[in-house]
């Protein structure tokens, strides 16, 4: 488009260049305009963006940079807007690049030349800014709801498992025994620094870039610190270079997904050990499974099957935004343009795999008895049988000698220690006497001796628990 032969505040008839055409001599070329077009992927954030606009045109009618009345058109306008798109009946046009020119060019066409004025003392570099930090805040919030209600499932299944035992296990081999309630409340704990995480990350979203302009700021008499009072920011962004450009709140929010997706991940790859017919641990209900189109015996376990294959994208995700911003000199350049798609895939992502694991957790079903079972194979309470002759005087590195020797036997003889007789044991000391087999060699006496804060006793696990409510009361009040 050549200058414009328009007159000063008309209406531009043929809105593709209609932003900037002013300066240009001919037309974007097509294949170029659609290469640089954010509006397939930014328009998911039309509302903030209406918001944004109507927070500005507000501050601007206060600071009287606009009249009452341009405000009320603005604000109405939009707001109609805002009804054609979700109504489904608004017409996205690539060759109007974006979710903020397609809106505001959607208003002029709406409202005549008062649309126009709506980006005076604004850029679409600190309205994208505020755009994303403002969509990713009301999904920060979305997520941290997911997040309780997973962590209110696993202490309902904690509470019904406090007695429930199991193997421990560390290199993956039968370690000590543990109480399910206790392997439940460690996945828990996982979850309570994920939700700490989101929420310190929120606080440095929270921020308004707004009124930093292109980069600059803006000769207009703005008042920031309203707007962000309208938009419910903490505070305003304090460095316009720096407000436009970094991209480092959702790299944050990125790095709290990855975590979060890592110990989804790490409790998928349990689920589907305790699901197969090598532990029969744990039943998934069928509504969370599919089969297999070829071996009818097939159920597998889909669900944490994926959600362990999609924390590799969310890093992916993560590792995409710190490359993006590196090499980035200030202020805003168009490579910020790429933000959007890494941050929206690790939000769909994490929320999706939140979803199921919290409708899955409460459906789980765990086989006691086979728990129980394995809890007894292994030699799990080898280290009770030390510390029982560690407190009858012997130091623990001969104990633990003494019990080596011991559990040799039971290999040899293929069986558990409690299974051998007290003649046996008192081959290796004769400091063992009748009251081993209650005192250290059962099950319930191994989990009910690690009785201290953070051990896996069920009366540690009950107490735990109920601290779990409170402190769940006051991590998300
Ligand atoms: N669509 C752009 C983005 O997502 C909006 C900002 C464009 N600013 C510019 N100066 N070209 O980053």
């Amino acid at each position: 488009m050549t200058t414009s032969s328009n007159p000063p505040n008309s209406v531009t008839p043929d809105q593709t260049s209609g932003m900037w055409g002013g300066r240009f001599s001919e037309a974007t070329d097509a294949f170029v305009a659609e290469f640089t077009a954010s509006v397939q992927f930014d328009q998911r954030f039309y509302k903030q963006d209406i918001a944004g606009s109507i927070a500005h045109a507000t501050m601007l009618a206060k600071v009287g940079v606009l009249t009452e009345a341009e405000r009320d058109d603005i604000i109405e306008g939009l707001s109609t807007i805002r009804s054609e798109i979700e109504a489904g009946t608004f017409e996205w046009r690539i060759d109007l690049e974006d979710v903020h020119m397609n809106i505001e060019s959607r208003l002029t066409q709406r409202i005549g030349i008062t649309g126009k004025k709506l980006h005076t003392g604004r850029s679409r570099n600190d309205q994208v800014a505020t755009d994303i930090r403002l969509y990713l805040r009301d999904e920060i919030d979305d997520i941290l709801k997911l997040l309780e209600r997973l962590q209110k499932g696993l202490l309902g299944l904690a509470a019904k498992n406090v007695n429930t035992i199991m193997p421990g296990f560390t290199h993956l081999q039968t370690a000590q025994p543990v109480t399910f309630g206790h392997h439940l409340l460690a996945w828990f704990e996982m979850l309570v620094r994920d939700s700490e995480r989101l929420q310190d990350c929120r606080k440095r979203v929270n921020r308004l870039p707004l009124g930093s302009a292109a980069l600059a700021g803006t000769t207009y008499p703005i008042d920031r610190a309203y707007t962000a009072e309208l938009l419910g920011f903490e505070a305003v962004c304090e460095n316009s270079l720096d407000a436009v450009s970094d991209r480092d709140f959702a790299i944050e929010f990125n790095a709290a997904a990855s975590l979060i997706m890592m110990h989804l991940s790490r409790m998928s790859e349990e689920l589907i050990l305790w699901t197969s017919a090598q532990f029969k641990f744990v039943n998934i209900p069928d509504r969370f499974c599919t089969g297999s189109s070829i071996m009818p015996q097939k159920k597998n376990p889909d669900v944490p099957e994926l959600i362990r294959g999609k924390s590799g994208r969310v890093f992916g995700d993560l590792i995409s935004l710190l490359t993006l911003m590196k090499g980035q000199p200030l202020a805003y350049n168009k490579d910020n343009q790429e933000d959007k798609e890494p941050l929206f895939d690790a939000i769909d992502t994490v929320r999706g795999s939140l979803m199921a694991f919290a409708d899955m957790i409460p459906a789980l079903v765990p086989n006691i008895e086979i728990m129980r079972e394995a809890a007894l194979r292994g030699f799990s309470t080898a280290t009770d049988l030390a510390d029982y002759l560690v407190k009858k005087g012997v130091a623990f590195r001969d104990a633990h000698e003494i019990v080596g020797k011991a559990v040799a036997l039971g290999v040899a003889e293929e069986k558990d220690l409690s299974e051998l007789s007290l003649e046996q044991l008192q081959q290796f000391s004769d400091l063992i006497t009748a009251d081993v087999f209650d005192k250290a060699l059962t099950l319930e006496a191994s989990v009910n001796a690690r009785d201290h804060i953070g051990g896996t006793s069920p009366k540690q696990v009950e107490a735990a628990i109920a601290r779990a409510h409170t402190r769940l009361e006051q991590l998300y009040a």
